[in-house]
């Protein structure tokens, strides 16, 4: 198959890519580069010892997304691309809700010119808000997103939704990823966070390589085993996998379909900070702070239904998602650019 890719480069995309090479695929990335490098491109090519077809383009100018579509003749796309910082999109909302949304409408109309049925969309746990329950399973209800990041993924599913019902013979999966962490296991790509991280694990890996002094624990008064956050954090291999097993979903003529990624277990980050202890060797210096506004205490997933339809089963434990992590920051202390 020769899957189209966008957001190729970024930490999700360039794992994705890894195995649909390593999976005798053909890959077309499409990234604009504006949060990665296209030095992944060749790190990606010595893992797998194949080629990626690569154009730099901004995938919201539709004429060049459909000139893209129009030479390659893709079979199906699995879409990355967005701005993806929780944070920053609170203060910047427009340009989220600009590019988020409009690079998902540019893909499907080009998709939609060149014949192209089979999408894959980078979706989020985001999308439920604050669930009352855990775990949480695909038939809970969407919507109560709480910054306007949340709320592209949750319009952007209802946009391919409406799409999707109007043509009967479009497929689309909607994944919706818990906390993707670690990195390839040759350390050689990995994730790379824009200035200061917001998420746990890149924190943790920098202080465990010395560039920040210790980590902020934000609240130890929730009500889970130890008072601190639970996430259900997935090795980003086993997600890219995943999206291996949505694209033959799709060759079936699926439809919609929707799946949670996520291993279906809960680890609070005084968990994660101890598994990650114990991967480098030395303690990770923390202190308890306030809560992040804005959190919420738990989220796992079901995962059953992945399990069920796709036959997917995260692999990795914690104990390899934080080995894989900290030899990537040790070989990248300073991301791709400077080694
Ligand atoms: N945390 C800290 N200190 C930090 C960073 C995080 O204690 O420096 C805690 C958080 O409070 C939370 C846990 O670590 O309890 C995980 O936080 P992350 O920021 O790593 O992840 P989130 O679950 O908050 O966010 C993730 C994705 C978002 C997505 C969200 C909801 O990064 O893109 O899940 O699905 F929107």
């Amino acid at each position: 198959m020769k899957v189209l890719v966008s957001g190729g480069t970024g930490f999700i995309g360039s794992h994705t890519m890894v195995e649909l090479l390593n999976a005798g695929h053909e890959v077309v990335c499409v990234d604009d580069y504006s949060n990665s490098t296209p030095l992944v491109l060749g790190e990606v090519e010595k893992i797998t010892g194949k080629k990626v077809i690569a154009y730099k383009e901004n995938l919201c100018d539709k004429a060049k997304t459909l000139a893209i579509f129009q030479k390659e003749k893709v079979d199906a796309v699995i879409h990355f691309a967005g701005l993806k910082a929780v944070g920053e999109s609170v203060h910047k909302p427009i340009m989220y809700y600009d590019v988020n949304i409009n690079s998902v409408i540019s893909v499907v109309e080009a998709m939609s010119k060149t014949g192209v049925k089979n999408l894959v969309f980078s979706s989020s746990a985001t999308v439920y808000g604050t669930p009352e329950s855990m775990p949480i399973n695909e038939n809970f209800p969407t919507g109560g997103t709480t910054n306007p990041y949340g709320t592209t993924k949750l319009f952007i599913e209802k946009i391919l939704m409406d799409y999707c019902h109007v043509n009967k013979d479009f497929n689309l999966a909607l994944l919706r990823y818990f906390n993707p962490i670690g990195a390839h296991e040759s350390g050689l790509i990995g994730e790379v966070p824009n200035g200061i991280p917001n998420n746990l694990v890149p924190y943790i890996a920098q202080v465990a390589v010395g560039q920040r002094d210790k980590l902020s624990v934000f609240g130890d008064d929730y009500n889970t085993h130890d008072g601190t956050g639970v996430r259900d954090y997935i090795h980003v291999v086993d997600l890219a996998k995943g999206h291996l097993l949505a694209l033959k979903k799709l060759e079936a003529n699926c439809g919609l379909v929707v799946y949670n990624l996520g291993t279906g277990i809960g680890y609070s980050v005084l968990d994660v900070i101890h598994a990650y202890e114990k991967a480098c060797g030395f303690s990770i210096p923390y202190e308890i702070c306030k809560r992040r506004e804005g959190d919420i205490g738990e989220c796992y997933a079901d995962p059953k239904k992945a399990l069920e339809e796709l036959g997917w089963k995260a692999e990795f434990g914690i104990e390899s998602m934080c080995e894989s992590s900290y030899k990537f920051q040790e070989m990248h202390p300073n991301g791709f650019e400077k080694k």
